[in-house]
């Protein structure tokens, strides 16, 4: 079954999903809530205020970002739901960004062989893409998303308000997931994206909640016609080839980055290798990097970071036949899929993005 989105109109999402949850099928579920320090804080108050059916739900708190998403805290939380008397019929509603969709979808895919879930992304990231399309995963030490599974969510309800909580340099990291869509999608949207934010020494929340349901409607409409990712759905991966890789590798060094800023990086160097290699309009690519500057400081990566990179690179579940593929752009909405890139290719624009 297609999950259901459920965005703001005239009655506020909260509203519509508790009118959701108070239907037959939901009528004798268990409502697990999996926050993290900060929805617990800001969010868990608003949800069960407004969402009746989840006001005596037990709620599970794990640690805030990447490090949720390991084997262990996805174990600890498999035992508490069996202690919990959860059964199949049981709901789990990831309230968090990302990194709480990711480790919530994928306990809620291997608890009793697959149970509900219901995704309430807090963060902008969350919002326009991690909590649609059913990609769950955990990571194996440094190395992103290792292990997985594809299981769609019930519904995913998109509540913009949450954003309000976000501190500057989390919306920050969202905002360059949703550049990704607009480039993929959309050349106006792109230009009145970035004509907005140039200047700003933070991103105003409401042009950002502007392009929100823009966003969630194009990621529907790819994952729609390719769940598996088995085609079409590969553009999504547009700036995440270099960007989890600079993103493991960062991490490694102890200097971790958001996952949104290394996407951005991650865009500057595809961008760079589409103008170099399939044509691409430099102008977009200089936008990409005006705004890069305003919001992200790239690391300066030495020739060694580069090697570091690229075995990361060679790791990224998209290769085939040891070849790095990339998404690359020959205009703004026209993505091509499946790029093979040489190592001199990567190693030229990793050292590009770090000059201004
Ligand atoms: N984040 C990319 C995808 O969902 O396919």
């Amino acid at each position: 079954m297609k999950p259901k989105t459920i965005l703001p109109s005239r009655i506020s999402s909260l509203a519509k999903l508790n009118r959701m949850l108070r239907q037959e099928n939901y009528a004798d579920a268990k409502f697990f809530i999996i926050v993290d320090e900060n929805t617990f804080t800001h969010c868990l108050p608003v949800l069960v205020g407004s969402v009746s059916a989840l006001e005596q739900a037990e709620f599970f708190e794990v640690p805030v970002g990447e490090e949720a998403k390991s084997l262990e805290v996805a174990a600890q939380l498999w035992g508490a739901l069996l202690e919990s008397g959860a059964d199949r019929n049981s709901v789990i509603v990831n309230l968090g960004g990302g990194c709480v969709s990711d480790l919530g979808g994928f306990v809620a895919a291997g608890f009793k062989r697959g149970i509900r879930y219901i995704n309430v992304p807090t963060t902008l990231i969350g919002m326009v893409d991690a909590a649609i399309g059913g990609k769950t995963a955990v990571n194996l030490g440094n190395a992103k998303n290792q292990v997985g599974f594809f299981h769609q969510p019930e519904a995913v309800c998109i509540c913009p308000d949450f954003l309000d909580t976000l501190h500057d340099v989390d919306l920050e990291s969202g905002f360059f997931e949703m550049a990704k869509t607009l480039l993929l999608s959309d050349d106006k949207a792109f230009d009145e994206l970035i004509t907005a934010v140039e200047g700003c020494k933070s991103l105003p929340l409401d042009v950002v909640k502007r392009f929100v349901p823009q966003c969630v409607d194009f990621k529907n409409c790819v994952v729609g016609a390719d769940l598996m990712e088995k085609s079409v759905r590969k553009i999504l991966n547009l700036g995440h080839t270099f960007g989890h890789a600079i993103e493991s590798f960062l991490m490694d060094c102890g200097q971790p980055l958001p996952h949104g800023a290394a996407v951005g990086i991650g865009l500057k160097c595809e961008l760079y290798l589409s103008v170099k290699k399939i044509g691409m309009s430099e102008k977009v690519y200089d936008s990409l990097c005006r705004i890069l500057q305003t919001f992200v400081t790239v690391p300066k990566f030495s020739l060694r970071d580069t090697e570091k990179i690229i075995s990361y690179m060679h790791q990224d579940k998209k290769n085939r036949e040891g070849l790095i593929l990339c998404v690359l752009l020959q205009e703004i909405g026209v993505p091509v899929i499946d790029v093979a890139l040489d190592e001199n290719e990567v190693r030229d624009a990793l050292l590009k993005a770090s000059k201004f």
